[in-house]
């Protein structure tokens, strides 16, 4: 791996030390515990990656990786075993929560120190907030956060920002619209969390008053630095915009069913909209979609979440092998 990272970032060797042992064997637990340079490497290993995400390289030969879902995925919980699986290592799986032990009443403490005892890493989403946390604490080895309640979502947040970068080459000087639930979506509050890090012209929230992000992740912004500026109209700003992001309304989030029917169908990205925009705009969704983005928007020039989507697996490969490779030159 330090061959493949020395092709492609051109930094002394006391560079590549530096940068494996900061990456080697660490938890993702939020993207706030990486620096930029954490991201960009990865970002530059991950670009690496796309040309073996199809034919695999052998870096984590003997090298087992768990996952341990809790909630349904699709991307998120294929993309990690692919990833795994592409890089030589094998993958664990306890399949639903029904078909484990879960569903006689073990702990997830418990689970966790079983998951501990059998693989190399843990790739955990879970309901609760703050669970990849508790895990991590519990776990010897690396516990990477697939999702915890409306919490965190840190590798979505990392192929987010690298959709942005394979785009652009960069993320600095970029307005950047995220639309929709800024509320109960965790992959809002990591890709913030993430935008901050870079010197991003403008943040727009678009969005229904009700759908704003919650009070912490508003101080989070206002503390920041970041120029932002709510709005719950797309058109009025869709032409600033360089990237928009959409997110779907997490139903299954919302305490009150009640506060659900009231937002409900209340963002949509159409061609109509889109009729307005007069520059390079890219249009990113983490998946899955319900009804925010109309059909026809996908056979547009701008229309980017099924890239985005497969850019999970190199990401991922890239991120597998910063944390389980082990160190060597
Ligand atoms: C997201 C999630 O689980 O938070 N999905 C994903 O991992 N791509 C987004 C969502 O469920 O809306």
């Amino acid at each position: 791996m330090m061959i493949i990272l020395m092709k492609c970032l051109k930094r002394p060797t006391q560079y590549y030390m530096r940068v494996l042992s900061t990456w080697h064997g660490r938890d993702v637990i939020t993207i706030l515990d990486f620096s930029r340079e954490d991201l960009e490497t990865l970002f530059t290993l991950a670009r690496e990656m796309e040309r073996y995400a199809k034919s695999g390289i052998d870096i984590l030969k003997g090298k087992i990786v768990a996952l341990a879902f809790f909630e349904p995925s699709t991307r998120t919980r294929l993309s990690f075993a692919v990833a795994a699986l592409r890089l030589g290592g094998k993958v664990i799986d306890f399949g639903s929560v029904e078909a484990s032990s879960i569903a006689k009443g073990e702990n997830l403490a418990d689970t966790i120190r079983m998951l501990d005892a059998y693989s190399n890493a843990i790739v955990i989403r879970h309901y609760i907030d703050g669970a990849a946390k508790f895990a991590a604490e519990i776990a010897e080895v690396p516990v990477i956060n697939a999702g915890d309640g409306s919490q965190n979502h840190p590798t979505q947040a990392m192929i987010d920002l690298y959709t942005i970068w394979r785009e652009f080459e960069t993320i600095d000087g970029l307005s950047i619209g995220l639309l929709g639930d800024l509320k109960y979506a965790r992959t809002i509050t990591s890709l913030i969390q993430g935008l901050v890090k870079f010197k991003v012209s403008k943040l727009y929230l678009i969005s229904p008053l009700q759908l704003k992000p919650r009070d912490e992740v508003m101080q989070f912004i206002g503390g920041s630095g970041i120029n932002y500026y709510h709005t719950s109209d797309l058109s009025e700003v869709i032409n600033d915009l360089d990237v928009l992001y959409v997110v779907r309304i997490q139903k299954e989030r919302f305490p009150d069913p009640l506060e659900y029917e009231r937002v409900k169908g209340s963002y949509k990205v159409s061609l109509e909209i889109l009729k307005k925009v007069k520059k390079k705009l890219i249009i990113l969704h983490p998946l899955p979609r319900v009804d925010e983005i109309d059909l026809e928007v996908d056979n547009t020039e701008f229309a980017k979440y099924f890239k985005q989507a497969s850019y999970g697996v190199p990401v991922r490969m890239a991120l597998l092998t910063l944390i389980l490779k082990d160190s060597e030159i």
